[in-house]
């Protein structure tokens, strides 16, 4: 990015308000998803999205903080994806990228107060019981790992993806194998515990 886009984006993140937009830097604490060696990173299917959101420019080049948009991954079992507005803050500042299709095609949904209908890329069956929180709160705010390592634990390093895929197996025994090992229970401490293996909690 050049040093004007650089800056225009800290003026528009000062605008926002510091509260929002956190350009937390990203310390690299390790390679993105080693948490689970599972070997297995082939890239799951494409899903054609109505507009192909680029995770590349938004979190990677930009430095967008993952939970700048996707705002419920600390506090509840989904971690949510932004709304129109959200995307709006910044484009409606943004001429030099307004005549692009993909944000002629957004500024459409808006202009239509249409939401965009995102396609899900994860999805685990519905028996299945699964909550964001309490990996973030775990893995984040008490080992204080880097955001973008953490959701790469399960979702691999989708700032460096042009279109968020699937590289994780998620099967029940990645999951159960990540539980069984040791974690620490936060930063400076000795102590570790592993997740939990009861049925009952994984699935309904
Ligand atoms: C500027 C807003 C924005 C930022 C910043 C952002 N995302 Fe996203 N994310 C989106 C949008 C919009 C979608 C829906 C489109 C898609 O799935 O490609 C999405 C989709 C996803 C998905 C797929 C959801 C599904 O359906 O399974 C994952 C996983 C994800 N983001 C993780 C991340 C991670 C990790 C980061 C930080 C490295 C991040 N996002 C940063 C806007 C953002
Ligand atoms: C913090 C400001 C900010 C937010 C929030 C934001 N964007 Fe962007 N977006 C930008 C900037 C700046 C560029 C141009 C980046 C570049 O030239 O690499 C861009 C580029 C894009 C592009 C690529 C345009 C092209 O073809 O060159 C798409 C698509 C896009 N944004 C979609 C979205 C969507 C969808 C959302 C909401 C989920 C969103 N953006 C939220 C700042 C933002
Ligand atoms: C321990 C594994 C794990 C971690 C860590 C994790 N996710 Fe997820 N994420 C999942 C699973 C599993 C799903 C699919 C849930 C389903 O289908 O019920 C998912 C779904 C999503 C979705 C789709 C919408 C939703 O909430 O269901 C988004 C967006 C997403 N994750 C973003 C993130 C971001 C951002 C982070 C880091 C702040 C993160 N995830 C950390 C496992 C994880
Ligand atoms: C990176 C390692 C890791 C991965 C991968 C992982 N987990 Fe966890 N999980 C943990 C740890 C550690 C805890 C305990 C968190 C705490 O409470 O401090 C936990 C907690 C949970 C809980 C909370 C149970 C409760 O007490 O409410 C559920 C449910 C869960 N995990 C399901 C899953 C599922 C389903 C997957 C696979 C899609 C998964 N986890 C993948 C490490 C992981
Ligand atoms: C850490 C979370 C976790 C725990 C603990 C867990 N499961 Fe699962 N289980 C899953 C996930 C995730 C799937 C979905 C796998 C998929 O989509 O391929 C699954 C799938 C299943 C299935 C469907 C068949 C299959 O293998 O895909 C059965 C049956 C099942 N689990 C039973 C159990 C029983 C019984 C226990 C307790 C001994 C248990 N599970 C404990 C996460 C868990």
């Amino acid at each position: 990015m050049s040093y004007a886009k650089t800056l225009l984006l800290w003026f528009l993140m000062l605008w926002m308000g510091a509260t929002t937009v956190w350009a937390e830097p990203f310390v690299q604490g390790g390679p993105i998803g080693s948490q689970t060696s599972d070997g297995y990173n082939a890239l799951g299917p494409v899903v054609e999205q109505p507009i192909e959101f680029p995770h590349n420019r938004h979190a990677g080049d930009m430095k967008i903080n993952c939970m700048y948009c996707h705002t419920y991954a600390r506090r509840s079992n989904v971690s949510g994806i932004p709304r129109l507005d959200k995307c709006m803050g910044c484009h409606n500042l943004l001429p030099q990228v307004r005549d692009k299709p993909r944000i002629k095609k957004l500024f459409e949904y808006w202009d239509n107060k249409q939401p965009v209908p995102w396609k899900k890329v994860h999805d685990l069956p519905d028996f299945v019981r699964f909550n964001h929180e309490r990996h973030i709160q775990r893995f984040y705010f008490q080992e204080k790992r880097p955001v973008r390592e953490v959701c790469g634990y399960c979702h691999g390093d989708i700032a460096s993806m042009t279109t968020a895929r699937r590289v994780k197996a998620l099967s029940m025994g990645w999951c159960v194998s990540c539980h069984e090992k040791d974690h620490l229970e936060k930063v400076g401490s000795s102590v570790t515990s592993h997740g939990p293996n009861d049925c009952w909690l994984c699935h309904k």
